[in-house]
């Protein structure tokens, strides 16, 4: 068993091969329920394999007051429910690195003791000041957390502040979670706060997706083969699917989620950056500088949507209740006329060479049949169908087309969809997959985002952040849907779609406009 005191190894294979550094990380909003339910779990994991720099402290600050020794023993039992494996041995170790700040990080007031604090905790962990900032607060609070940090003078990169070492160099990071903004104007107000006290290279939009195995994958997929790019483009592909599909409900967050619905909770964010990097070009280098480059352009490319039309482009929904949970509308903290969207379906096209006329087809929704993250790339037909003279039942009807399926989650896989003939005497066809089970071929469990994550940033590794430009370019590519312009979309929402199904029939006419259709499971 590793514990965090003995020395963290090399991280194996990462590209900028940068060690993570040792600091002291300063989460807003402790007793939070993120961070409670991911941020420390993943702290744990990280600690108990041996992959926190020794040193590594964490101040947990928010309202309540409360004793060091009475935050570590609320969180033991989150740390023993959500991090994979519970070992008391290193959990001791571990909550010894964890203390409280009771304060308000609103508060001018608190500013000074919390440095003097952060101070200590550096020279406790015997390490020269580097300091990580964590945002897990309400978002209406992001912007004066961020000015007080200012104010207090807590960000001066590159200058001696608490260090031992009078040589060193200390840095000063921030993670900010989602949501990022709510629109355009206040994500590009909150790029403008965080600007005022922070380098872009000190600031970490986290979106957990790009921590997904799959979506990492995606790179490795197209740029470390070379069968891939030659058809990667509108000459073969028919069209793009992006699906993430929740069974979940709305559940208790019914407050948070009227106010977002599905496009600023799931499309805006984790959905667009998935459709970043399936249609992005190669960047020039592995790196966090040249694969944002290559995400920002494509992100910038997407085709405004023209408002006019707007039932062209998108199907919204909203599911209904069954015996086992009342529909979305009648959920306690929602209004009972409510228009946000807990299903959506966009179509959005990418202005460049190698995407003109081929759709990307994003869609996701609470409620529905299954939990699926997936990407569907569906190619187009032959061009001259060889096998037109076979019978239905010898396979010509309705052939489907080549498809590389990428299952993000539950399962992580990758699949070619072929035909293929069928064995004995004469011509059948039939539908064949090549599979590649990640699970199985590398036996790796699935890994928590958050722990990976926070070693980036404290390794300077922004690769699966987002830059300021990827979030205020996908905030423009989905205002269509939100503003005013969306209000044919929001009409009879209610209940307009089964829970336990694919979402509204909206969204199946959406595609069968161009003789086309959803992948979905059950049509496996
Ligand atoms: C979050 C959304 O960002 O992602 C949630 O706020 C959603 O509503 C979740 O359930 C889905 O994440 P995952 O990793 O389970 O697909």
């Amino acid at each position: 068993m590793h514990t965090m005191e003995e020395t963290a190894p090399a991280p194996t294979g990462h590209p900028a091969g940068a060690q993570p550094e040792p600091c002291v990380i300063v989460i807003f909003g402790a007793s939070g329920d993120l961070t409670a339910r991911k941020l420390i779990p993943a702290l744990y994991e990280t600690a108990r394999t041996g992959r926190l720099p020794r040193g590594t402290r964490i101040l947990g600050l928010s309202r309540t007051e409360m004793s060091d020794a009475a935050w570590r023993e609320s969180l033991e039992p989150w740390v023993r429910q959500h991090a994979t494996g519970f070992d008391e041995e290193a959990w001791r170790t571990f909550a010894r690195s964890l203390h409280y700040f009771a304060g308000s990080g609103t508060n001018a007031t608190i500013y000074e003791s919390l440095k003097s604090r952060i101070e200590e905790l550096a020279r406790d962990g015997e390490h020269h000041g580097n300091v990580l900032f964590y945002l897990s607060v309400a978002p209406s609070l992001y912007e004066p957390i961020i000015e007080q940090i200012g104010r207090a003078d807590l960000v001066f990169e590159g200058k001696r502040w608490c260090s031992l070492d009078p040589d060193a160099m200390p840095w000063q990071r921030i993670i900010v979670e989602k949501p990022f903004g709510r629109d355009k104007a206040t994500a590009a107000s909150l790029n403008r706060a965080l600007g005022r006290v922070f380098e872009e290279d000190a600031i970490y939009r986290i979106d957990h997706y790009l921590a997904k195995e799959l979506v990492q994958n995606l790179l490795v997929l197209r740029f470390g083969n070379t069968i891939f790019e030659p058809i990667w483009n509108h000459r073969y592909i028919d069209h793009v699917q992006i699906t993430a599909s929740e069974s979940v409900s709305v559940g208790s967050r019914g407050a948070y989620y009227d106010e977002a619905g599905a496009i600023r909770d799931m499309i805006q964010s984790h959905l667009l950056q998935i459709l970043a990097l399936v249609a992005m070009d190669a960047p020039t280098q592995y790196a966090a500088h040249q694969i944002r480059q290559e995400k920002i352009k494509i992100i910038e490319a997407i085709a405004p949507t023209p408002v006019d039309n707007i039932e062209w482009f998108a199907a919204f929904g909203q599911y209904a209740g069954d015996d086992r949970e009342p529909a979305y509308h009648q959920l306690p903290d929602v209004p009972g006329d409510t228009t946000t969207e807990t299903f959506a379906a966009l179509t959005l096209h990418i202005d460049n060479w190698r995407w003109a006329g081929t759709p990307f087809y994003l869609r996701t929704g609470k409620r529905m049949a299954e939990k699926r993250t997936e990407i569907v790339i569906e190619f187009k037909k032959p061009p001259v169908d060889l096998f037109r003279f076979l019978t239905a039942a010898d396979g010509s009807a309705d052939r489907p087309p080549n498809r590389i399926i990428i299952e993000i989650a539950p399962t992580e896989r990758v699949g070619v969809q072929l035909q293929g003939k069928v064995p004995g005497t004469g011509v059948r066809l039939d539908t064949v997959r090549m599979d590649f089970d990640y699970q199985q071929r590398f036996h790796a469990e699935p890994v928590e985002a958050y722990g990976p994550l926070l070693l980036d940033a404290m390794r300077g590794d922004q690769t699966l952040y987002k830059h300021r430009l990827e979030v205020e370019g996908a905030w423009s590519a989905i205002m269509p849907f939100l503003n005013d312009h969306s209000a044919p979309l929001r009409r009879n929402l209610n209940g307009n779609y089964a829970a336990g199904s694919w979402g509204p029939e909206s969204a199946d006419a959406l595609l069968a406009r161009h003789g086309r259709a959803w992948y979905n499971v059950d049509r496996r």
